[in-house]
């Protein structure tokens, strides 16, 4: 049974029970054709059944390089960009919070940019510590993972050796083709595969994130469990009401009917503002085509109701909202008693920060309200690995849900190609 919870009461203000039921048959129809594989974009599936298919032969693989990697590193490079390195990133931010479980390495990423003064700092940190590098890319021929694999594998052999450099690198790529899997083989890296049939925003719980969030030391396990869970729980649950994936695919359709082009994701943990990320980039990717498709975007709160917050409470009616609410955190602190009470801070001595950050978010969600933004609440009790398992795979199946109910291709990106093109060409790379 999930952990998660959708609570639609404050969203009643801005459609009626009567919307909810018209748009049912159309909400079961894009579950059917989901699951019945007849949807367009079919042929990149994989990720539906991908948690319940998670054997145990892979999961130990997976665990033994993770700790073989850790044990030898302070740091591992994620190198990777979009779909193979957000996901991984998504989780390792939300759990910096908790203890590792098992041996662990502090994550960077490179290949997410080809910004030089990055690669500067970066390599003035891996000229002082141990690392070793995950490459992540699915065509095996993305330029900016392409370039910091070069730069880093550059640094690695010169600090280290040709090979014991290449003992401490590996690869995730295609099976069988793509530039990164022609050098992993003649170079002897160890090689994970992404499988040909789940696109790169769906590969989290695939070896893209598995490896390097077990590097980090969390518990995989947990990830796929909680995973598993909420894949049985959209699949076999049949109403809007108990399936809460099929109920958030409805809403938000039935919003940007309304004029709600803008959905925000938001959040009073700090730790979730790349899970925000890597929400952006599967809404965004998935439905963002054909002249259609509500914009995702992401505030961290409190910290941005003090800039875009003004904006939601009173800008263009434009925006509904997504709050997660997480009940109880990871650590805790009080605010201290002050006897001088100089900065009349002493009416909250000694409430937790839990207890006043939920407050901020229940005040602001009604003010938002209040302000005319339909918010959707998802109510989680606390961050771990398990919950986060649920929350992928509930936005994933949601998002698919979603792009069909929409009339677009859920698992497509054809939007992307563009810039690289024109990049291309004024770079010069033969056939351009
Ligand atoms: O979701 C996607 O397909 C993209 O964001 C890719 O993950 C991204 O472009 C990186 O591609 P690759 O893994 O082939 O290097």
């Amino acid at each position: 049974m999930g952990k998660i919870k959708l609570n639609i009461e404050s969203v009643t203000k801005f459609i009626t029970a009567a919307e909810i039921d018209a748009i049912r048959g159309e909400i079961e129809s894009a579950k059917e054709l989901l699951l019945s594989g007849k949807g367009a974009g079919n042929d990149f599936l994989g990720w539906v059944n991908l948690p319940s298919e998670t054997g145990a032969d892979f999961m130990k693989r997976v665990k033994d390089e993770a700790e073989r990697l850790a044990k030898m590193s302070q740091t591992i490079v994620v190198i990777g960009i979009g779909g193979s390195y957000l996901g991984t990133r998504a989780v390792v931010e939300a759990l910096a919070s908790r203890e590792p479980k098992g041996p662990s390495a502090s994550i960077v990423y490179a290949g997410h940019t080809m910004d030089p003064d990055y690669y500067a700092q970066l390599m003035k940190r891996l000229d002082k510590e141990d690392y070793s590098v995950i490459v992540i890319s699915k065509s095996g021929t993305t330029t900016e993972p392409a370039i910091a694999f070069r730069l880093i594998r550059q640094h690695l052999e010169k600090k280290y050796g040709k090979e014991i450099a290449n003992n401490r690198i590996a690869v995730i790529t295609d099976a069988q083709k793509g530039a990164l899997h022609t050098i992993a083989g003649a170079e002897g890296y160890p090689q994970f595969v992404i499988p040909d049939n789940v696109g790169g925003r769906f590969s989290v719980l695939t070896s893209v994130g598995l490896l390097p969030i077990g590097g980090a030391g969390y518990d995989i396990d947990k990830l796929v469990s909680g995973a598993q869970a909420m894949q049985r729980e959209c699949a076999e649950k049949k109403s809007l009401e108990e399936n809460p994936a099929l109920m958030y695919a409805a809403i938000r359709n039935l919003l940007y009917r309304k004029g709600y082009k803008v959905e925000i994701l938001t959040s009073f943990k700090y730790g979730l503002r790349y899970f925000s990320e890597w929400w952006k980039q599967l809404y965004g990717e998935s439905e963002g085509k054909d002249g259609k498709g509500i914009l995702p975007y992401s505030l961290s709160f409190t910290t941005d109701l003090h800039s875009l917050g003004q904006y939601v409470q009173d800008g263009e009616r434009m925006v509904f909202e997504t709050m997660i609410e997480v009940a109880q955190s990871n650590q805790e602190f009080s605010v201290p008693n002050d006897e001088a009470n100089i900065d009349g801070l002493n009416y909250i001595a000694e409430r937790t920060l839990t207890y006043v950050n939920n407050n901020a978010l229940k005040g602001t969600r009604e003010a938002h309200v209040a302000g005319g933004v339909p918010v959707i609440g998802l109510e989680i009790p606390q961050i771990d690995e398990e919950v986060l398992g649920q929350m992928i795979y509930f936005f994933e199946f949601a998002c698919a849900v979603s792009g069909y109910t929409l009339g677009v291709n859920p698992f497509n990106q054809p939007g992307v190609e563009a810039y690289k093109t024109n990049m291309f060409r004024l770079l010069g790379k033969p056939g351009f």
